[in-house]
């Protein structure tokens, strides 16, 4: 091989393309949990590279050097240039379809392991599978005694059934200053990692009634606490204790021909006052773990849609 050939074998060897191709990537997987500017970044560093570094594989060299002493006035080359240059056409030719069908078919292997993953893990945050926002049925107003919370199970989703039985907190809290009706609707779900939080207090079972598939037995709880790793809660689903990250999440209601009306679900940051007269700092759903105010919120830059 010719000298020319050599020092062209090694600056294909040193091509930076890959690395700034890996390095789009990596841009690209640490936008989608950080901000959307990094994943367009990424994702424009990830072309570009890939562009230039196919381009390259492809063997978009520039000319042969000629050894001092070859024809380059229209007569002809020498025997040694001529075979030195069909050798590196054909090294070249082949290396360069080896080359990209080695990089196409890496691609082809990665999406197919990569995609379905992705899709698996990222379509449901943008989909709003599995959020609740069927407006649920929950029963005549007497059911809830003011004053006191109602351990309230219900069919979150027709379509789903027994699967998605839920359980909210209701404390009928009277009329609010407005004179509208004010209940405290707290969902189970720790925000720590979403085990199913206990009322702290007794029960009574023996005054459980039912309505249709809601069930609402009437308890007296003195706080909230989450059997997994000790988080608790105050009445009002405040954070008082252990590792969860917020206070608990609630549920919008409304009021429908003398019923109680479950609405959308929403994350709550924190509460300031009780029962009717609490000010509650109210968020878009968000799951288990996921701070949603204060400095950390950064971190988790992605909401939930639709909630
Ligand atoms: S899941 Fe509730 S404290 Fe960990």
């Amino acid at each position: 091989m010719t000298d020319a050939a050599d020092n062209e074998e090694e600056t294909r060897g040193h091509s930076l393309w890959p690395i700034g191709f890996a390095i789009g990537v990596a841009c690209i997987l640490i936008g989608l949990v950080v901000s959307w500017p990094a994943v367009l970044l990424g994702a424009a560093i990830t072309i570009v590279s890939g562009v230039l570094w196919i381009r390259e594989a492809a063997g978009t060299h520039g000319p042969v050097d000629f050894a001092a002493g070859d024809a380059l006035d229209g007569g002809t080359p020498s025997p040694a240039l001529a075979a030195a240059e069909g050798q590196h056409l054909e090294t070249h030719g082949r290396a360069g379809f080896l080359t990209l069908a080695t990089i196409g078919l890496g691609g082809v292997i990665g999406a197919a392991v990569t995609l379905p993953s992705i899709g698996f893990a990222v379509l449901p945050s943008f989909t709003g599978e599995g959020i609740e926002t069927n407006p649920v049925d929950l029963g005549p107003l007497e059911n809830f005694p003011e004053g006191m919370f109602v351990i309230t199970t219900f069919i979150g989703s027709k379509d789903q059934g027994e699967v998605s039985r839920r359980t909210a907190y209701i404390r009928n809290n009277g009329l609010s200053a407005a004179n509208d009706p004010s209940f405290t609707i707290i969902y189970s779900r720790c925000v720590h990692l979403g085990c199913p939080v206990q009322p702290n207090g007794p029960k009574f079972e023996d005054k459980m009634v039912t309505y249709r598939d809601v069930t609402l037995t009437p308890v007296q709880p003195a706080g909230f606490g989450c059997p997994c790793h000790g988080g608790a809660y105050d009445t009002e689903g405040n954070r008082t204790a252990g590792p969860p990250v917020r206070s608990l999440d609630r549920y919008a209601f409304s009021i429908v021909d003398g019923n109680l009306v479950l609405g959308k679900h929403f994350s709550v940051g924190t509460v300031e006052g009780t029962a009717a007269d609490a000010k509650i700092s109210r968020y878009g759903q968000a799951y288990p773990g996921v701070h949603v105010d204060g400095l950390e919120r950064w971190l988790y830059p992605i909401p939930v849609p639709g909630a």
